[in-house]
């Protein structure tokens, strides 16, 4: 392929890529959005394999380290369960962060790099172009071996295999100063290093510098706080990929590399304000540690009052009797896979001239649009989604809020009570209805270990058991 054919095509993916996060936006449009996007990986892949870069030798290699990537993802894409979706986010994080240090030490140690390479002639970089090309490489690493560990760290406490209390080490802050000063100090030594063998000390220095960072940061982080640090970790692998971008020359990846980073980074934004963070100490790393430590998700809290129980068969009445209804979803409808019955329950009622409406938090379950993608699966008229905002001053002319396994997203202690680890965290106001319905197994907590006011109120009602058995007869007792 030609060098102009191989520009235009990166163009065309370019513009791809864009339209594709225009349309992923909305729900409406975000299955153009997701073809928009594949067709312009395909462009993208066919022009860089095909493209001037790639010389006939390395194409077997390719097509071999295509397979076996072909291979694992669809393997993974088939077994992965909905709820372990974001564990495989930050694994796939940090296959970007591997590869932008492999790529990075590959292009540090390749003796043809140092060249301006036209029609097989070599033109040495001037000085500068060389303290440019290492800067990069540095960079890319850097930010490549932050994306790395930290995601390794996340999927490790997403997974259950590290704890999810935060570490705070005595001092955090000045030690990442202190780690700080040194990688800008070796930077420089690594930009005067006139060998491969003088700069590779300074490079194995600021790369251990930059694991242990990105260990430390992420497991500075406390369990409930999770979500923001997986967008934000999303968002860095942007960035490497951009890095690696400038590493190999290649603009595609670097653009790529910076929609990924900045919508990363505004998703994190958004989740930041939806759950009453800080936007900036997010971004310093040790974030969400000042409140209580939060108890293991699924602990039993300690009961702090007495709660309602009601039948399956007296939640149908209920809701037939109601002409507005409106159902929270969380993690729990994920976990049961109860959204087809929900969509039943929601068109019976509907024919039945209820008002039914569907209100989302942005971090319910435990990922980015969770909700929306169950509900969407399921067939739920997506004129009847709501976001938490467009529905909260709603409630108190709502005759019945049904809680379908969501916890924390509707905990009244956000608002009341400023010890509680979820403090300042806007939900949704179901206590506000008429009545609320919460479904769940048990008096177990949340995700964030907290124990929830609204299961003690007094128009509160408990319907004990798993979400799908329990909708099922529902929608019996509503169609009998
Ligand atoms: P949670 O607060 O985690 O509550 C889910 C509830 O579902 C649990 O209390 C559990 O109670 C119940 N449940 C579990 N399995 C069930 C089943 N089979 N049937 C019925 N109920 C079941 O969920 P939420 O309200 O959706 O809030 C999300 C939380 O996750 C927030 O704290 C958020 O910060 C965090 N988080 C979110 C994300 C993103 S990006 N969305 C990512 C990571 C973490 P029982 O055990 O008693 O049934």
């Amino acid at each position: 392929m030609s060098a102009s054919l191989a520009t235009v095509s990166y163009i065309g993916a370019t513009i791809l890529f864009i339209l594709s996060l225009g349309g992923l936006s909305n729900q409406q449009t975000a299955l153009r959005g997701n073809l928009y996007g594949m067709v312009g990986m395909t462009i993208a892949v066919l022009a860089t394999v095909f493209g001037p870069q790639v010389t006939a030798a390395g194409i077997p290699w390719i097509i071999g380290a295509m397979l076996i990537g072909a291979v694992i993802g669809l393997y993974a894409a088939r077994t992965v369960q909905m709820t372990q979706m974001p564990e495989l986010v930050a694994l796939m994080h940090s296959m970007v962060g591997l590869a932008a240090m492999l790529v990075g030490v590959a292009t540090f140690i390749d003796p043809t790099a140092s060249f301006h390479w036209a029609d097989g002639q070599g033109i040495p970089l001037t000085s500068a172009e060389e303290s440019i090309h290492k800067i990069e490489i540095y960079i890319g690493i850097l930010i490549g071996a932050v994306t790395f560990s930290g995601s390794i760290v996340a999927f490790g406490k997403l997974s259950g295999r590290i704890g999810g209390n935060p570490l705070l080490l005595p001092g955090r802050h000045w030690l990442n100063l202190v780690g700080l000063l040194v990688v800008i100090y070796f930077g420089r030594e690594f930009v005067n290093a006139h060998t491969i063998a003088d700069g590779m000390v300074p490079l194995i220095v600021m790369t251990v510098i930059a694991l242990l960072f990105g260990i430390h940061m992420v497991m500075a982080i406390g369990g409930a706080d999770m979500p923001v640090v997986v967008s934000m970790l999303n968002s860095y692998s942007g960035w490497a990929a951009a890095a690696t971008g400038f590493m190999l020359s290649n603009d595609l990846l670097i653009v790529i590399g910076a929609l990924v980073g900045s919508s990363g980074a505004i998703l994190s934004y958004i989740m930041c304000k939806a759950m009453a963070r800080s936007f900036i100490s997010v971004i310093a790393g040790g974030f969400g540690t000042t409140s209580a430590t939060p108890k293991p998700a699924g602990d039993a809290a300690q009961p702090a009052g007495e709660v309602t129980p009601i039948s399956s068969v007296e939640t149908a009445e209920l809701l037939r009797e109601a002409k507005s209804v409106v159902i929270v979803p969380g993690y729990g409808m994920a976990v049961a896979q109860a959204q087809h019955t929900v969509y039943e329950i929601t068109k019976h009622l509907r024919e039945k001239g209820v008002n039914v409406r569907f209100g989302i938090h942005p971090v319910a379950g435990r990922m980015p649009g969770h909700m929306n993608v169950l509900l969407a699966e399921a067939k739920v008229p997506y004129d009847i989604v709501f976001e938490m905002d467009e529905l909260n001053d709603d409630f108190p002319k709502t005759d019945v809020v049904m809680v379908i396994g969501a916890n924390d997203i509707v905990n009244p202690g956000a608002q009341d009570d400023p010890t509680s680890p979820i403090a300042g965290m806007p939900v949704l106001e179901v206590w506000k209805a008429k009545t609320s319905i919460v479904m769940k197994r048990s008096m177990a907590s949340g995700y964030a270990g907290v124990d929830n006011p609204l299961f003690y109120k007094e128009n509160n009602r408990m319907l004990f058991g798993d979400a799908k058995k329990m909708l099922d007869e529902v929608l019996i007792a509503l169609k009998s």
